[in-house]
């Protein structure tokens, strides 16, 4: 199904606040994808109103945005084809070359990504900073890291997954805050598990993966971050929203990162009302982006 979303009246919105905490606004609809999509667009609206520029995005991988990602390769409305900048998240490093994953492997990120956004929306190579791949993993961070601070000041918006155990992008349940850069995240057993069914027959499942620190998030380069759930997260997502944050929950660091937008589904919803104090809103389209303050 494909609509203009700012056509639908159907979505609501909620506030999570606390005392001391920066407000997390969740939003849900009948449809998970068009909600996405929705506050996916008014977010980039902001950016060209405050800012005259083409906006800079992070998308993930995984199953929980292919529904967005449909709508949004769909959308004829959709102004920024062929002119967004993307960033991407994380890559596997290949388990046999232990070198970052080559582009063309099936288990590559940047190829799925390619394939399923990049490509339909017609958005050139050259707009794509991406981890190299056929190289050292510490090298490709070290290149991400200056590719970053080159070209990209800010992400404007980024969209993450949350892992079932808690992780953001592949970074896993640690001891300590990854908060310094793009770095080679040692795979979770979860997570193995979890994503082995995409991998096991082309090649294996990696065991490492290069990934952007959650520092993006700390130090306000992602300016919207946008979290897709659906309700097979309830327990993950609660655990990182409630109590102290702590590394050994990744997730639990968007408690403290302004500007938070949580898109869930109408059943992740109705769990989040019988556990967690969250008011409704009024949505307007652009009612809620006021909320996305930015600060130069
Ligand atoms: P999923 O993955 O969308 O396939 O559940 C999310 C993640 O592991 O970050």
């Amino acid at each position: 199904m494909t609509n203009d979303p700012y056509q639908s009246p159907m979505i609501e919105q909620f506030r999570y606040a606390r005392r001391d905490k920066p407000t997390i606004r969740f939003f849900s609809g009948p449809d998970f994808g068009l909600t996405a999509l929705g506050v996916f667009k008014d977010s980039l609206d902001i950016v060209e109103q405050e800012f005259h520029c083409t906006p800079t995005v992070m998308f993930p991988t995984g199953g929980t945005p292919q529904a967005f990602y449909r709508e949004l390769t769909a959308d004829s409305h959709f102004k920024w084809r062929c002119t967004l900048n993307v960033v991407q998240l994380d890559e596997y490093v290949d388990p046999e070359t232990e070198l970052v994953i080559s582009k063309t492997d099936p288990r590559s990120y940047a190829d799925e990504l390619a394939r399923t956004v990049y490509e339909p929306l017609r958005i050139a190579p050259r707009l794509r900073t991406t981890f190299r791949d056929n190289v050292d993993p510490k090298e490709a961070c070290v290149s991400m890291n200056i590719a970053l601070a080159k070209n990209c000041r800010r992400i404007d918006t980024g969209l993450y997954g949350i892992g079932p155990n808690g992780h953001l992008g592949f970074v896993e349940p640690s001891y300590k805050w990854m908060t310094e850069g793009a770095f080679v995240s040692k795979l979770a057993k979860e997570t193995r598990e979890a994503n082995a069914q995409y991998c096991e027959e082309h090649g294996g499942m990696p065991t490492h993966a290069v990934t952007q620190s959650l520092g993006l998030l700390t130090k306000r380069i992602v300016r919207h971050p946008m979290v897709l759930a659906k309700e097979n997260k309830a327990d993950i997502l609660l655990r990182s929203l409630r109590g102290k944050p702590t590394p050994r929950v990744p997730a639990s660091i968007l408690q403290d990162v302004p500007n938070v937008s949580m898109i869930v589904t109408a059943e992740l919803l109705e769990i989040l009302k019988t556990e967690l104090p969250i008011k409704q809103e009024a949505y307007n389209r652009m009612e809620h982006t006021r909320h996305f303050a930015y600060i130069h």
